[in-house]
């Protein structure tokens, strides 16, 4: 069966996202067909594309989907045709109108969340959910540093944190970042771009530090973030938007005894069962009004260069989706 996708022949910038037709074939043993109705962008799409993680080419990029299953593979039991479904982080290719993938990756999207805002929470915010329950657990009264706090995973990390009764830092780049991170639940915004953010951590907690820092920026901000933690924090790199940080001696943090750790998403989802607990507090944060969807970007899926360069420019905010099909303008 062939459909249309996006496609990587050559690494590079957006330009070598290429619309085109492949062919997917038929679902085997195990597997489903999705025919996708929303997929979600992330920044993790980029390094990809980059070079800065590795794929064989070509290769059909993106993380994250949902959509409606349209064929079953033998050996699927518990999944139907027309079943909505979701899937993150596993495997790569999602930038597609349909995809096979294994039946035991599909996560089943409760009725009361619609394709869109499904695509724009599912990875992001089970990503949220391992950065404060799992590699850090955040408790009351813990202090909180969240960097690029109006993106995509930062948006949803600030609300999570504020709801778990956290006094939250963010960092944004512009004044209307800012505005839509306190109205996320960050307490104290700094304009990382404008101000010191590691002096003004340092003055507004009087000198104490932080407990903890969530970085995915990388190269720019690792340092100072390692400033801004109080002795025994603890340090979460988990990204790095403006490239990979300088390598750090362990011996570095004896001077505060620092914790540093760099989760992945899929090493706290990796069984069927910690995937769907993941996905369900998601769900659950969605359905209890902790975690507020920002759709800010959709995008159709055959303009998916033009959601990067957006996403990359850091002209976005919140989570950027692409449509295989848009829905049709008001008459
Ligand atoms: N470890 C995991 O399992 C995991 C899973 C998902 C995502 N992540 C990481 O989480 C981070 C956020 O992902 P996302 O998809 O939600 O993206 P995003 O935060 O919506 O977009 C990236 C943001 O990073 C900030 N940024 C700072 N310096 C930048 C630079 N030099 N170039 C580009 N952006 C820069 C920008 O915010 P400002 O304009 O406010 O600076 C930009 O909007 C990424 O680093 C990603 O790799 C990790």
């Amino acid at each position: 069966m062939k459909v249309k996708a996006i496609r990587v022949h050559k690494i590079g910038g957006p330009e070598v996202l290429t619309w085109e037709e492949v062919e997917i074939g038929e679902p085997s043993e195990g597997e489903i067909r999705i025919k996708n109705k929303a997929i979600g962008v992330n920044y993790v799409d980029i390094y990809y594309r980059t070079g800065l993680h590795q794929e064989p080419l070509p290769f059909v990029p993106g993380k994250e989907a949902v959509g409606v299953v349209s064929a079953v593979g033998p050996g699927v039991t518990g999944i139907e045709v027309g079943d909505v479904v979701g899937y993150a982080d596993t495997p790569m290719g999602t930038y597609t109108e349909e995809q096979i993938i294994p039946a035991t990756l599909a996560i089943p999207i409760p009725p009361s969340v619609d394709h869109i805002t499904a695509a724009s929470v599912l990875l992001k915010g089970m990503t949220t959910y391992v950065l404060v329950k799992q590699a850090f657990k955040i408790q009351a009264g813990h202090t909180v540093l969240v960097h690029a706090a109006a993106g995509g995973v930062g948006s949803l990390l600030c609300q999570w944190a504020n709801a778990l009764g956290a006094t939250v830092f963010g960092t944004v780049s512009t004044q209307e970042k800012a505005i839509q991170a306190a109205e996320d639940g960050c307490h104290h915004v700094i304009i990382y771009t404008e101000e010191d953010f590691v002096a003004q951590v340092a003055e507004i907690t009087s000198r104490k530090g932080v407990h903890v820092v969530y970085d995915a920026v990388g190269k720019d901000t690792f340092k100072g973030s390692m400033e801004c933690l109080m002795p025994r924090g603890c340090m979460i790199s988990y990204g790095q938007c403006s490239g990979r940080p300088d390598p750090v001696p362990v011996s570095d943090l004896a001077s505060k005894s620092l914790i540093l750790g760099r989760p992945g998403m899929r090493h706290y989802t990796a069984t069927r069962d910690e995937l769907l607990h993941a996905a369900g507090e998601v769900f659950a944060g969605v359905a209890a009004g902790v975690l507020r969807v920002r759709v800010n970007h959709v995008y159709p899926l055959h303009e998916a260069a033009r959601a990067h360069a957006d996403l990359e420019a850091r002209r976005t905010s919140g989570s950027v989706v692409l449509l295989p099909a848009m829905p049709a303008a008001d008459s």
